[in-house]
């Protein structure tokens, strides 16, 4: 019984595993910290609907953070990363079951009501179809379950998580009403994640992208970004393309969704060339030694 309780810390050879340790930490705190303000009421006149949007935002983060885990360890040479995918991605499901709990509560656990708002309002139908992909995940996530399915049909089954990410963006994108940024840059750095991937297959060398596909990725979905943007207001409010994009290279309306993309996979991308450097450096100091 304790073995189970322990396994999340506990890498594949049993033993306490720092990195786990420390992961299942970061992501219990939002929680404890959510649990904290609700008790002491620090959530404003509507708590549940307050705990809704914060449980969604987790969900989404954390979504995101599950999808970065492969190119960051090779990014970041860090292939051990990927012995917390799993760990977060669970998170994520539960995470976005206390989300729609969290809904359900603040809508008095009416059924009726809740079955017919998640029919009617097409933003709580997408958030639906996404829950349902990250509990198919989540049902599956076992090693089990691994063995059950066979490793080409479970890797299949978990390509979701990208469908998933993408109609996660425009449920969040939906409800924002007004201010957009945040499910833009969420877009963005989606554009980046699936971007590494397609460069990968494509270039990649054993799960390592060259230096100037790492730093040609920046500015192309900071770029992206930028024209993404100018498209949603184009169709949303009519707005001309031109202004947004104006707007993205004058930096009259602050620093737009596209260039905050662009500094955090561009930084991304400084760091795994220092990595690199770093790894190389180690390499070549036993032949430089052995010459000397
Ligand atoms: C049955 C499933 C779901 C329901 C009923 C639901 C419901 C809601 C509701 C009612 C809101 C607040 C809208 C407002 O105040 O106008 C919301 C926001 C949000 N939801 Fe969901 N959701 C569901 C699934 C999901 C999933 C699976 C994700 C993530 C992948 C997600 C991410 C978000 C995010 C990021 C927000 C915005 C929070 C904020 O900006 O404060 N939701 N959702």
């Amino acid at each position: 019984m304790a073995h189970v309780l322990l396994s999340p810390a506990l890498d594949r050879a049993g033993r306490p595993s720092a990195l786990k340790i420390a992961t299942l930490v970061l992501l219990v705190v939002p929680l404890v910290w959510l649990a904290v303000r609700f008790i002491v009421g620090d959530l404003g006149p509507r708590p549940l609907a307050e705990l809704n949007h914060q449980t969604g935002l987790w969900t989404i983060r954390l979504l995101f953070i599950t999808l970065a885990i492969t190119p960051l360890r090779g990014l970041l040479r860090w292939p051990k990363l990927i012995q917390v995918r799993r760990m977060v991605g669970v998170t994520t499901a539960l995470y976005a079951i206390l989300h729609v709990v969290t809904y359900a509560a603040d809508q008095a656990f009416v059924v009726d009501r809740i079955v017919n708002e998640v029919l009617v309002r097409t933003y709580l139908t997408i958030g639906f179809a996404a829950l349902i992909g990250l509990l198919a995940l989540l049902a599956t996530s076992t090693d089990a379950m691994l063995r059950w399915l066979g490793g080409k049909r479970w890797r299949l089954l978990h390509r979701i998580v990208y469908l998933i990410g993408a109609i996660g963006i425009v449920h969040f994108a939906w409800q924002s009403k007004l201010d957009v940024t945040q499910p833009i840059i969420m877009a963005g750095l989606f554009l980046w994640l699936m971007g590494h991937r397609v460069m990968d297959a494509w270039v990649g060398q054993k799960g390592r992208l060259p230096s100037w596909a790492i730093f040609g990725l920046a500015p192309a979905t900071g770029l992206l970004t930028a024209l993404g943007e100018a498209l949603y207001f184009w169709l949303r409010n009519g707005v001309d393309p031109v202004r947004v994009l104006d707007a993205n290279l004058m930096l009259e309306a602050g620093l737009r969704p596209g260039w905050s993309v662009f500094a955090i996979v561009g930084g991304l991308a400084l760091i795994a060339l220092a990595r690199r450097d770093r790894a190389v450096g180690r390499r070549a100091a036993p032949v430089a030694s052995a010459a000397e």
